[in-house]
């Protein structure tokens, strides 16, 4: 079993690799990525690529097909990856998280891979007024959205019976990482109770978020690198659970009751959060029954705390530090080293390291 998988080295890879490596020990395990986050540690002890066989640093839009020879599986996670994000860098995001996703995918097609695995997400809902499920309507409010969006559906013309592709429409991500990142809801919120014992709400706190905690993502894309092909070629599948669907004030509560001490403050008169879906997992515990997610709210929450704690957090000012990715990729830039299209200055060919 040979597995690539690109955009490895950001929040959720590092748990992907750790995950695929205790299912699959045997198996060559190739990582692929540009590394805008390679240095955003927390909490480890040894570099989470060591558990790879090899790791490539390139940009996927340059992605060479020799690295897809003999390979099984692509897991794609390579993303510019939230909405600010891809709000100040509309044109990367099409182009890294759509047009290089379908390029790589016809590659890997051509080069007889069985399987590709897919990050989606549930933003591509935006906003619902009743439960979503697959069949749903879309209805894209950001660029990263629409970029999902558009991957999803020419994608999905790709699939075939040698070839199968898995979405996975993931909720937003939480928990404690090797690559920790405080731009996610419920991360920002812990990191505030801990730092200035106040979290306050920009919005009225009515939007709906369903969460999953990263190790939980890994799981599923455990599942989809090893599902049946029976069911289906290609696959689009909500992936969280129905019991970790929350209303963001209901998720800085429950911060705020696990953290003794802390003071939520809700903005009433602010404008909701334009973005809120509730989501119908159901199809996915249908599917997956041996990897439905194991944390919950408050398990994530103490992890989290935990975590945070064991490396003396205490920054009141982390929105403006590196823990939030879109500070990361401007800070780059602002010292020259990455262009107005996201790429290196120095690096022209992928560098490989053996691990
Ligand atoms: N975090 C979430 O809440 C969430 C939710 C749903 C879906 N997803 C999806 O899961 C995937 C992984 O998310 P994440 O939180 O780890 O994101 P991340 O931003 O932390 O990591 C993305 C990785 O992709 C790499 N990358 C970006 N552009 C690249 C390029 N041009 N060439 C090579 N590598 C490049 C980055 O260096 C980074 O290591 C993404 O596709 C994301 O959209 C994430």
């Amino acid at each position: 079993m040979k597995i690539v998988i690109i955009g490895n080295m950001g929040y959720v890879g590092p748990e992907v690799v750790e995950r695929l490596r205790e299912t699959y020990p045997t198996a060559t395990l190739i990582g692929y990525d540009t590394g805008y986050f390679a240095s955003c540690l927390a909490q480890v002890d040894y570099l989470p690529e060591r558990k790879l066989d090899l790791q490539f640093f390139g940009d996927v839009r340059n992605f060479p097909d020799s690295i897809l020879q003999e390979v099984d599986v692509v897991i794609y996670l390579a993303a510019i990856s939230n909405d600010p994000m891809g709000n100040r860098f509309e044109q990367v995001t099409m182009d890294v998280n759509y047009k290089a996703c379908i390029h790589v995918a016809k590659r890997a097609k051509a080069a007889g891979v069985k399987s590709f695995v897919f990050a989606s997400s549930c933003s591509i809902y935006g906003v619902t007024n009743k439960l979503a499920n697959e069949d749903s309507n879309v209805n894209p409010l950001s660029t990263y959205a629409r970029s999902k969006v558009y991957a999803e559906r020419d994608l999905r013309v790709l699939a075939s019976d040698s070839f199968s592709i898995t979405c996975l429409r993931f909720a937003t991500a939480c928990g404690i990482s090797s690559r920790l990142r405080l731009d996610l809801v419920l991360n920002d919120f812990v990191a505030c109770a801990l730092a200035s014992k106040q979290i306050t709400l920009l919005s009225d706190g009515s939007p709906w978020r369903p969460l999953i905690h990263v190790k939980d993502m890994a799981l599923a894309i455990d599942w989809a690198v090893g599902r049946s092909s029976s069911l289906g070629r290609f696959l689009a599948i909500n992936t969280g659970s129905q019991s970790f669907n929350y209303q963001v004030r209901q998720l800085a509560e429950a911060v705020a009751f696990q953290i003794p001490g802390v003071e939520v403050v809700f903005h009433e008169n602010a404008a909701p959060d334009k973005r809120s879906y509730h989501v119908d997992f159901e199809r996915y515990q249908q599917l997956a029954p041996q990897h439905q997610p194991q944390y919950d709210l408050l398990s994530t929450i103490s992890g989290l705390k935990e975590g945070l704690e064991s490396i003396n957090f205490s920054d009141v000012d982390f929105r403006k530090s590196s823990w939030i990715r879109l500070n990361v990729l401007n800070n780059l830039q602002s010292k020259d080293l990455l262009n107005s299209e996201l790429r290196w200055h120095f690096q022209n060919q992928p560098a490989m390291i053996t691990l």
